[in-house]
């Protein structure tokens, strides 16, 4: 009778405080199966935006809302979990150490940087690791927002303090206006020129008025033409820090606004 009491004892312990807690460990370790990464962070609801543009003048695929929805969905000639266009941040660093803020760690200021068109890339939470604390990454294709959310659900500190959204680069939060230190885009732009004529134009015109003064401006870029760059980021307005017409695969250019 002692011995089944001391059984019974031991089997509603496990049950109620060791199993669960076991289990827990390893359906959120960063180990766990990919299938289970459902369980490492519950998704908050994405909100869509209606979309207002026409993209029937896109001069290819890579130009069109209805390409980059299908292929974070895996419709796509990409991985749609994952993937990073031109380079990685193993790339980019250099070009971060040499011509960018860098992050303090020690001070409380935060610089605030935006990530526009950020589809699937990991870069996003490399530059957190690196040390960006306040960071707003938005792409107009709700499934890539998605993908991001998989991608920083291992990081519960980056979960908090990445805002992730669905916007357009060419109409952007009234409530922004002169707030970014730095903006980092990567293919964005590109992207966006291939949607059609003046599209680029509006939404540099928008970037330029959400960058505070004195911020920079990185981006990585191999579509738009080399004159059209010169206009739309104009020396009476940007201070080209470094030119990147004449990198192999895409240039890496960077800008200060004056
Ligand atoms: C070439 S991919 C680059 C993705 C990512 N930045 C990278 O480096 O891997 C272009 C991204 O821009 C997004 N995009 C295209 N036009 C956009 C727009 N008007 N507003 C916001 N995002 C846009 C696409 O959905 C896609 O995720």
């Amino acid at each position: 009778m002692k011995q089944f009491d001391a059984r019974t004892i031991w089997l509603a312990y496990t049950s109620l405080f060791l199993f669960p807690i076991c289990t827990n460990a390893f359906l959120t370790s960063p180990n766990s199966p990919r299938y289970l990464s459902f369980l490492h962070n519950i998704p908050e609801e994405v909100e869509e935006l209606e979309y207002k543009y026409d993209d029937s003048e896109a001069e290819s695929q890579f130009g069109t809302k209805e390409y980059w929805d299908d292929m974070y969905i895996g419709l796509g000639d990409f991985d749609s979990e994952e993937y990073s266009w031109y380079f990685g941040f193993d790339t980019i660093k250099k070009y971060f150490m040499e011509y960018m803020p860098i992050p303090d760690k020690k001070s409380d200021e935060k610089m605030k940087m935006l990530i526009p068109g950020v589809g699937n890339d990991s870069t996003l939470l490399d530059l957190y690791k690196f040390g960006y604390r306040d960071i707003v990454a938005f792409d107009y294709s709700k499934n890539a927002i998605e993908r991001q959310q998989d991608l920083i659900s291992y990081d519960s500190s980056a979960r908090e303090d990445i805002e992730l959204l669905v916007r357009d680069a060419r109409e952007l939060d009234d409530e922004w206006t002169d707030s970014f230190d730095i903006i980092f885009e990567k293919g964005g732009l590109d992207a966006i020129y291939l949607s059609g004529p003046g599209n680029v134009e509006l939404a540099v015109e928008e970037l330029k008025r959400v960058i505070k003064h004195g911020g920079y401006f990185m981006s990585v870029s191999g579509v738009v033409p080399a004159e059209l760059r010169r206009e739309i980021f104009s020396t009476d307005e940007w201070e080209w820090i470094r030119d990147g017409t004449d990198d192999l695969k895409a240039g890496c250019f960077v800008w200060k606004k004056v």
